[in-house]
């Protein structure tokens, strides 16, 4: 790059190590590729070792650093194996993306077991938590780091039947803020993505259903639902130095979903 740019290098990613959970498909995995693609060297992570490969691969057939690790964030040793597999892959770790997480009950709250909500709060919750907790000494040892959590709309707003995912992704957004108060003295930067809705394999049960989908559509100000590419770019410069005087924030992306209230 020459040396005519001022603010273009502040986006620059080579040298950084990045861990992506959940990114063998959907908003993870175009978050990866952004990452990937302004330079960093990226971690796929998601359950499924296959998954991780294939994702890495295809990076690297386009010229990308990646590499695939997997882990079940909801259990502790392979959220452990995770960090320690990536600093020795790479020798470092500069940012890391808590995006990993599931919505296994629909229905009334007063029917949510604690079971069901255990499992839904260990993994969209907890281990953003822990793994966050892992990553500290590494993101300490280069001297400050970014940490961005994927909480949702649904961490603001409340949707009738998603009572443990809602209650989840509210957690992950108070997680973002206490981090980043209490991180800043590290040089840490925390910040918390809200989508709003993106065509993906979790959200396939309502854009399948043509009614649903136009319903949903109808409260949301662009009219539309997103594709996972329109997340990537919100996730790099928050990785990325461009937003060195930005943390504790938490921002929708969202097709102005958040601000609109009741349309039509
Ligand atoms: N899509 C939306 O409309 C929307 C809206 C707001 C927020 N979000 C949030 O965005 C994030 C990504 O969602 P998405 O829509 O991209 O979902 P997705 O397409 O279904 O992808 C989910 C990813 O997470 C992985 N995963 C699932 N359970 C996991 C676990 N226990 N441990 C590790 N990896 C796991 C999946 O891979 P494997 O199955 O191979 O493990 C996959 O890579 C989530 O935090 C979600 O809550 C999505």
């Amino acid at each position: 790059m020459t040396t005519k740019y001022r603010i273009r290098p502040l986006f620059d990613l080579t040298g950084k190590v990045a861990v992506v959970t959940g990114a063998s498909k959907g908003i993870g995995e175009a978050m990866a590729r952004g990452l990937a693609e302004f330079g960093a060297s990226v971690v796929i992570s998601s359950r499924k070792q296959e998954s991780v490969d294939a994702v890495a691969e295809s990076f690297r057939s386009d010229g990308l650093e990646a590499t695939g690790i997997a882990c079940h964030v909801g259990k502790a040793e392979q959220r452990v194996a995770l960090i320690e597999k990536t600093v020795a892959t790479y020798g470092r770790l500069d940012i890391l993306i808590n995006n990993a997480a599931t919505n296994p009950y629909f229905g009334p709250i007063e029917n949510l077991s604690l079971e069901a909500l255990q499992k839904t709060l260990d993994t969209n919750l907890v281990s953003a938590l822990e793994l966050s907790n892992l990553a500290l000494p590494h993101l300490q040892t280069v001297g400050g780091g970014s940490i961005i959590h994927i909480s949702s709309v649904e961490g603001i707003q409340a949707s009738p039947g998603f009572s443990a995912y809602n209650l989840s992704k509210a957690g992950v957004v108070m997680l973002g803020k206490n981090q980043s108060m209490e991180w800043a003295k590290y040089n840490i930067r925390v910040n918390v993505i809200c989508p709003g809705l993106v065509k993906t394999k979790l959200s396939q049960m309502l854009w399948q259903n043509e009614a649903l989908a136009k319903q949903a559509e109808a409260g949301i100000p662009l009219g539309r639902m997103a594709s996972p590419d329109e997340m990537a770019g919100l996730a790099v410069w928050l990785a990325s130095p461009a937003a060195s005087y930005c943390t504790g924030a938490v921002i929708g992306n969202d097709g102005g979903f958040l601000n609109a209230g009741p349309l039509g």
